[in-house]
């Protein structure tokens, strides 16, 4: 704090000593022809032209120069001295000087520019500089349905995918094991592993119609919704709590996290999805789950500390609003061009603004809600019980509010005023759009180019674990060129035509041959495309933080299965909710067994999230998220080993094991069956048996350890030794690579 003062006093200085004067008017009669066009053509016009008008000034016609720029007017007639023009190019404040790069203006010029507005500002004959043209961008370019390519297979995906591999002259993979092939589609589809009967059933027939049985009945299933509803609310940056400092709670946020799942899960169209998000409340007659859908964008940070300048926050919310829908919906940084025109992409700051405009008007409001039936929980609670059912975040429209361009962004810097309209780049017309919903039903038409692409690209990615364009939230130059362009628009356009069903899209994928293949990896692979961008096998890809914790739940036979409601506080470790502020929150810990709930509903606390989802890789929900990363750590392992949800499983699921049979190899190999589908070699029996045998000699020795291990359940056990070994066991098992990743 005290460095920045320093340097701020350092800059005030500096602006008083280097602080340029301003040149006198010269006296002679200005020819503009032949002393001002030369010098807005060499040194102005590159930056300040039609097509080209940075700072939203163009300097090419006199009408347009009258008009100002992105702060409004920049010159006044006859007031050469008052004019922003003349200060800029003098360099008055040293902050703004003009032109930003290469040689400044002598005195003598600007001697001549203020003359020339001192005596009317006559214009003439100016020869403009045609901007270099950028090559058209592919992403803002129309979709169009490519020829689907010659070749044998039958399915048109592996048509595409195939003709790039024999260019590479490189050999798909055949197809995975039904075990593995199963255990895949189950976690990649409902976020939960097959049981071993279902594996069998499987086995029996794995035929490709029964494959695609399955698929449906997978896609039909409601934690369909719970895991593909997961991925969005990454993207809506969902949260249970206010984020800054205070982060206080709220409430009814769930309200949005449920009405997501259930979205997902009746397949409701995505163009339709989008627009009751952005404007549900807007629609004609719109129904209750249709405002609720509005929650999306109330996942905004609120900060309700004392002493906050409430509009410096209100313009930080519709800011994020403006960042969020251009990075979720269409691919875009648009922010980037919040403070000034964007650097790579072609979005201006006026269009920014624009932008912001649709959503500057909205107000913050709470829906009241009739009760639902109460959720199936086992325990009434007590991822207040009335406050609870009666409220909903919604975003309605508040009274009317002009919008301005903010010279660089900052709220206390209104420049000009600023209509509500979408970027030219994307085919946007200025003249149709005023409310949000017209927006909404822009982003979501077939004629824009980015929206179809952006989202079948981002389910691609979470059956491949990359997508097509690896940059899934960036889409402009800046980002990477698709790998597989025409199969891109393919599935654009197919997504479109199937009537924008999530269902049908995930559907295609799946029954794939590319996305059937094993994910072995052979050493031409490795050397060729170690990245796996051309798809000549499927890729290993470590679990999801949800994921991890429900499959340990479900195998260890734990997972209580109940849909929506209020978050649940699963225990965590001491400590954590200590690091809020003040230490506020208090995480009451949920004591039924509903605690073992799915991820999907553990109550998400932006300045304290839950610790054994952040260590792999959940987002804090701060800002969208819409490729996770996928770190590997130390803490990781030990989170497994260690965490207290992991052990519960560990020991329940360890207890089971120890009153099977007495055949322990048996048991080894059912419990390995149960874990990833397949059976366990003879050599993997063989270690897994020595382990078995060491940590019953180790707990024979060491009772106290035992007792440690066995925790509550030591009263109830006749043969403490063997139960600890079989917890001991239960967990190493839990910890297996393969368990931990989807193949
Ligand atoms: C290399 C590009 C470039 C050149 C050349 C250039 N400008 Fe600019 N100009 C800009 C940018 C960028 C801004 C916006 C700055 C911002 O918003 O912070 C701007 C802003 C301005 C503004 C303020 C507009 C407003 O409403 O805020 C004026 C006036 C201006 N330029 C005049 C000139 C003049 C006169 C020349 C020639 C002597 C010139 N510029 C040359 C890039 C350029
Ligand atoms: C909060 C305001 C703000 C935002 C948001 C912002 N910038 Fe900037 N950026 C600035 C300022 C101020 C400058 C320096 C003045 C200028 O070049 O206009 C700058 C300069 C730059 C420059 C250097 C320009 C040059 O000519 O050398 C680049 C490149 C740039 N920004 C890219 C980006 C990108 C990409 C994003 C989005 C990820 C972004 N900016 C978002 C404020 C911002």
């Amino acid at each position: 704090m005290l460095r920045f003062h320093i340097l701020a006093i350092n800059f005030a200085f500096s602006t008083s000593l280097f602080a340029a004067p301003l040149p006198e008017p010269s006296q002679q009669l200005v020819d503009f022809s032949r002393d001002i066009a030369p010098i807005l053509q060499q040194h102005c016009l590159k930056c300040h032209q039609d097509g080209k008008s940075k700072g939203g000034l163009r300097l090419d016609a006199r009408a347009e120069l009258l008009k100002g720029g992105n702060s409004g007017v920049v010159v006044q007639l006859g007031q050469s001295g008052k004019s922003r023009l003349i200060q800029v190019i003098a360099g008055v404040n040293p902050d703004e000087v003009m032109p930003p790069e290469g040689e400044k203006l002598t005195s003598q010029q600007i001697s001549l520019m203020r003359a020339w507005i001192d005596q009317g500002m006559k214009w003439g004959e100016l020869k403009t500089i045609k901007p270099t043209q950028a090559g058209k961008h592919w992403a803002f370019e129309p979709v169009k349905a490519p020829k689907i390519p010659d070749g044998e297979a039958s399915h048109p995906i592996d048509r595409f995918i195939q003709v790039r591999l024999e260019k590479e002259k490189l050999l798909t993979n055949p197809e995975a094991t039904p075990e593995t092939l199963i255990r895949r589609l189950y976690l990649d589809l409902i976020g939960l592993p097959p049981t071993s009967a279902e594996v069998d059933q499987f086995k029996s027939d794995a035929s490709a119609t029964n494959y695609e049985q399955l698929v449906d009945c997978l896609l039909a299933d409601p934690h369909f919704g719970e895991r593909w509803g997961r991925h969005w609310l990454d993207a809506a940056r969902y949260a249970d709590s206010d984020g800054y400092e205070k982060d206080l709670p709220r409430p009814y946020a769930w309200r949005y996290r449920d009405w997501v799942i259930n979205a997902i899960n009746r397949d409701l169209p995505y163009d339709q999805f989008v627009i009751e998000q952005l404007a549900g409340d807007l629609l004609p007659n719109a129904n209750q789950e249709q405002k609720i859908a509005t929650g999306f964008h109330r996942n905004t940070l609120t900060n309700k500390e004392g002493g906050v300048d409430q509009e410096e926050f209100r313009v930080a919310a519709v800011m994020d609003r403006v960042a969020t829908t251009g990075k979720v919906f269409l691919g875009a940084t648009i922010a980037c061009a919040q403070c000034h025109d964007h650097k790579y992409d072609p979005f201006s700051q006026r269009e920014y603004y624009q932008l912001f405009a649709f959503f500057n008007r909205d107000k913050e409001t709470e829906l009241d809600l009739a009760p639902p039936p109460l959720p199936r929980l086992s325990i009434p609670p007590k991822k207040t019980v009335v406050d609870a059912y009666s409220k909903a975040p919604v975003l309605t429209l508040g009274p009317d509010r002009k919008s301005h361009i903010l010279i660089k962004g900052d709220f206390l810097r209104p420049g000009v005023e600023v209509q509500p309209g979408m970027p030219v780049s994307l085919g946007g017309n200025a003249a149709a759009a005023t409310t949000r919903l017209d927006l909404a039903r822009w982003i979501a038409s077939n004629e824009n180019p980015l929206t179809r692409r952006v989202f079948v690209n981002q389910v691609w990615s979470k059956l491949f674990g990359r997508g097509l364009v690896f940059t899934l939230d960036d889409f402009g130059t800046q980002g990477e060129k698709p790998s597989h362009p025409e199969l891109l628009d393919f599935l654009a356009t197919e997504f479109a035509q199937d009537g924008w069903s999530l269902k049908r899209l995930i559907r295609g994928i799946v029954t794939s041959s590319t996305y059937k293949q094993s994910s072995q990896i052979r050493p031409d692979h490795l050397e060729r495309d170690p990245r796996n961008i051309l798809l000549a096998r499927q890729s290993r890809i470590r679990l999801e933080s949800e994921i991890l914790r429900d499959q340990a739940l479900a195998v260890s036979g734990q997972l209580f299965e109940s849909f929506g409601g209020p978050p649940i506080k699963p225990p965590q470790p001491p400590g954590i909710s200590e690091l809020t502020y003040a230490s506020h929150l208090k995480w009451v810990e949920t004591t039924g067994i509903d605690r073992n709930r799915r991820g999907v509903y553990i109550w998400l606390q932006r300045t304290s999230p839950y610790p054994s989802l952040m260590t792999f890789d959940s987002p804090d929900s701060n800002v969208c998220t819409v490729r996770r990363d996928r770190s590997n750590t130390p803490l990781q392992a030990l989170t497994l080993l260690n965490d207290v949800v992991f052990q519960e499983c560990a020991q329940t699921w360890g207890l089971k094991l120890a009153q099977r049979s007495k055949d322990v190899s048996a048991t080894l190999a059912e419990a390995f069956r149960s874990l990833v589908g397949r059976e366990l070699s003879s050599s993997e029996q063989e270690r897994l048996m020595q382990l078995f045998v060491r940590f019953k000699t180790l707990y024979a020795a060491k009772p106290d350890q035992a007792k440690t291990l066995l925790g509550k359940s030591m009263n109830k056990v006749s043969d403490p030794t063997t139960s600890a070994a079989w917890i001991a066991t239960a967990r190493t098992l839990l910890n297996l690579d393969e368990f931990l990743n989807r193949e």
